[in-house]
C-alpha cells in the first residue's frame, strides 16, 4: 500500500484530484468507481476545476457510484445521486447514460444487486476506484463482519455508521437504515484505488488499516491484499 500522509485537506484534495487527472489523460474512457460522504468533496472541486480549465473531460468516462441508500427516492436531496449530481455530475460534461448508481428504491433490491453486478461486468473493470473510510473500517457499506468474497449486496447499516451520517438529515430518524452497497469483492476487482481519509476522527482507523491484521471485522483491512492501493490520509 502507498501512503500519503498530507497535511491539509485541501493538499489531500488536491493530492487525490492529480491521480484522477493522470488517469483521466492516460485513457480518457476510463471506468471510475465514485464515493459521496464528505471526505471526497474538495477533490471533486478540484476535479470541477480542472475540467473548467479544459485540462480533463468526462465525456468519456463511465461512473459507478460504491453505494446509494435504500427507500430514499432519487429526488431526496440526501439520497448519494442527488449528491453526486450536486458536488460532480451536473458541474462538468458526464454522459447521464454513463452514470451508474445503485437504484436504492428497486421494487426488489436483491435483482437490483444482481443488475448492477453485471452493468460492473459488461463496463468494468472499474480503472481507478475512489474510496472514503469508516471509523469502524468500512468501505463502500460494507460493514464489519462483511465476507471479502461479497458482491453488490443489501446491507443494514450499523448504528455508528447511521450515527455519523446523522449530520446531514434533520433528524438521526431520518437516516435510513439499509442501503445498497458494491461488495468488497466488487471493490477489490478494481485495477488501481486510492482511499482517502481525513481528521482526528479517522485517526485509529488509519492506524489499524496500517499496523492491524487483515480481518473481515475491519473490512479496510483486505486493501493490503490489492496491488495498487494509494492511503491519502491527514
Ligand atoms: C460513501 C461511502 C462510505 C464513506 C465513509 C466515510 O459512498 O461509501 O464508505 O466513504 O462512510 O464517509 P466520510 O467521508 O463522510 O467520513
Amino acid at each position: 500500500m502507498n501512503q500519503i500522509e498530507v497535511n491539509s485537506y485541501e493538499q489531500l484534495s488536491e493530492q487525490a484530484a492529480k491521480i484522477v487527472e493522470s488517469q483521466l489523460q492516460k485513457k480518457k474512457n476510463s471506468v471510475l468507481g465514485l464515493a459521496t460522504g464528505s471526505t471526497p468533496v474538495g477533490m471533486y472541486k478540484q476535479l470541477i476545476e480542472k475540467y473548467e480549465k479544459g485540462d480533463i473531460s468526462f465525456a468519456d468516462v463511465t461512473s459507478f457510484n460504491l453505494d446509494e441508500y435504500a427507500a430514499l427516492e432519487r429526488t431526496h436531496p440526501q439520497s448519494y445521486f442527488q449528491f453526486m449530481k450536486k458536488h460532480l455530475f451536473d458541474q462538468v460534461d458526464m454522459k447521464p447514460g454513463q452514470i451508474h448508481i445503485p437504484n436504492g428504491t428497486a421494487e426488489s433490491l436483491v435483482q437490483e444487486c444482481s443488475r448492477y453486478e453485471e452493468d460492473l461486468a459488461v463496463h468494468g473493470p472499474i480503472d481507478l476506484q475512489v474510496l472514503g473510510l469508516g471509523i469502524n473500517g468500512h468501505i463502500g457499506f460494507n460493514e464489519p463482519g462483511t465476507s471479502f468474497q461479497s458482491r453488490t449486496h443489501v446491507v443494514d447499516l450499523a448504528e455508528s455508521t447511521r450515527e455519523a451520517n446523522a449530520r446531514f438529515f434533520e433528524r438521526k430518524e431520518d437516516v435510513p437504515s439499509q442501503a445498497v452497497t458494491m461488495g468488497i469483492e466488487s471493490i477489490m476487482k478494481s485495477r488501481k484505488i486510492i482511499l482517502l481519509a481525513y481528521g482526528e476522527m479517522k485517526r485509529t482507523a488509519i492506524d489499524r488499516l496500517f499496523y492491524g491484521e487483515v480481518s473481515e471485522e475491519f473490512p479496510a483491512s483486505i486493501l493490503k491484499e490489492h496491488p495498487d492501493v494509494t492511503v491519502i490520509y491527514g
